[in-house]
């Protein structure tokens, strides 16, 4: 990564205004999977052993520039003071303004503070200059740490990087360095396995990875779209008729480039979107008029798997049904089983596709599983994110 980073500081005595992603999922106050969070801790062990004081700033949920309770990150503050044991812990009921200048000014060296939700103010989102500026008093140094918000131009991404000295935390510069190593220099065969509903949501990720690849598997309801171009019948499966020819001349291209693209061969298909809804396997060829598809088919999945199972490098984002409803979930699940058995690089990315691998117990198998939804979807389009591009060029 060409960013400077919390190593490239000295901090001792230093306040370190940290841009984390606490966005996790909460039932209530109880936070269901503290990945993130977990994610976020060896920036904030790196930064107290180093004798700075720790100011960490997260969104939370979407509330819309207002203060909404159920939004509060205290509870996140409550769990980080599990997780870091012997460090003191404190949350401030907000993000900017004379209590959180205050509770700034009484952190001790070695201690962290955790401000309420920056999107309880509507300047976060807007990047509101002022807001950006109020945030900025209460550091001497911005970490942004928060890959999964990167692809936001907020203030407390882009526009407090623009105040103060600003650097990237290790959780960025490991999502960046391995995602981006693997779509500049991968070991090959580089094969990308590429699901969710729609084609024209994924479009600009097929086309910035396609002439990188060897193979570009695709799955999910977005291959629908592509079969239903190539001439195929598929009943009430979810298509998008709009960009049939898009989806057909991406197949042209594909084949110009001499790259492999995997369509499903057959495919899972049910009456409706239910657990209990009556299903059966189908040919592409042979799809029911009042069936839809909701996952690829055991042949395709087995012709799937081989791919992955060969590759060196494997890039995962999206899923290959509706995962969520358990009858649907094999095609998911057995790429996921496919990639834990990969010799080399496996990358998942995308909140459905992280979720998959995490129900199935293989997080762990895998080289790299991504905090960000979005960002890293962006980050495989081959965009250029906000919050990195704000961060100081190394010298
Ligand atoms: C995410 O969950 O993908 C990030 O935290 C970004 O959240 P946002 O989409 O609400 O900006």
């Amino acid at each position: 990564m060409d960013k400077q980073t919390v190593r490239d500081v000295t901090w001792a005595g230093k306040r370190a205004l940290v841009r984390v992603d606490f966005n996790v999922p909460l039932d209530g106050t109880k936070i269901t999977d503290d990945t993130r969070i977990r994610a976020a801790l060896p920036t904030i062990r790196y930064l107290l052993e180093h004798g700075a004081r720790v100011v960490l700033m997260s969104h939370l949920g979407r509330p819309k520039g207002a203060r909404n309770p159920k939004y509060s990150l205290q509870p996140v503050a409550f769990h980080l003071t599990g997780l870091l044991h012997d460090v003191a812990v404190s949350f401030v009921h907000d993000c900017v303004g004379p209590d959180a200048e205050e509770a700034v000014r009484s952190l001790g060296p070695g201690e962290v503070l955790v401000l309420e939700n920056l999107r309880f103010h509507p300047g976060e989102e807007k990047n509101d200059p002022a807001f950006a500026q109020q945030l900025a008093r209460l550091g001497d140094v911005y970490v942004n740490d928060a890959f999964g918000a990167a692809h936001r131009a907020h203030a407390s991404t882009y526009g407090v990087a623009k105040l103060l000295p600003a650097v990237a935390g290790f959780l960025m510069e490991k999502e960046i360095t391995v995602m981006g190593q693997a779509l500049a220099n991968p070991e090959r065969p580089f094969v990308a396995v590429i699901g969710g509903a729609k084609v024209s949501d994924k479009l600009p990720v097929l086309q910035h990875l396609l002439p990188k690849v060897d193979t570009l598997i695709i799955g999910g309801g977005m291959a629908n779209t592509f079969l239903a171009a190539q001439g195929h019948e598929l009943g009430k499966s979810l298509v998008e008729p709009d960009v049939f020819d898009t989806a057909r001349s991406f197949l042209g291209e594909a084949q110009a480039l001499g790259r492999q693209v995997l369509l499903p061969a057959d495919l899972v298909v049910a009456d409706r979107l239910a657990a209990d809804a009556a299903f059966s396997v189908c040919g592409v060829d042979a799809v029911p008029a009042d069936g839809m598809a909701v996952d690829i088919g055991p042949a395709t999945l087995a012709r799937y798997q081989e791919a992955v199972r060969q590759a060196r490098t494997v890039v995962w984002n999206g899923p290959m049904g509706v995962f969520e409803v358990a009858p649907f979930a094999k095609g998911t699940v057995g790429i996921a089983e496919a990639m834990a058995e990969v010799h080399g690089v496996t990358i998942v990315g995308g909140g459905d596709s992280v979720a998959a691998v995490e129900q199935a117990g293989l997080a762990n198998r895998m080289t790299h599983v991504s905090t960000g939804g979005g960002a890293s979807l962006e980050f495989l389009e081959g965009k250029q994110l906000p919050g990195v591009v704000a961060l100081l060029d190394k010298a």
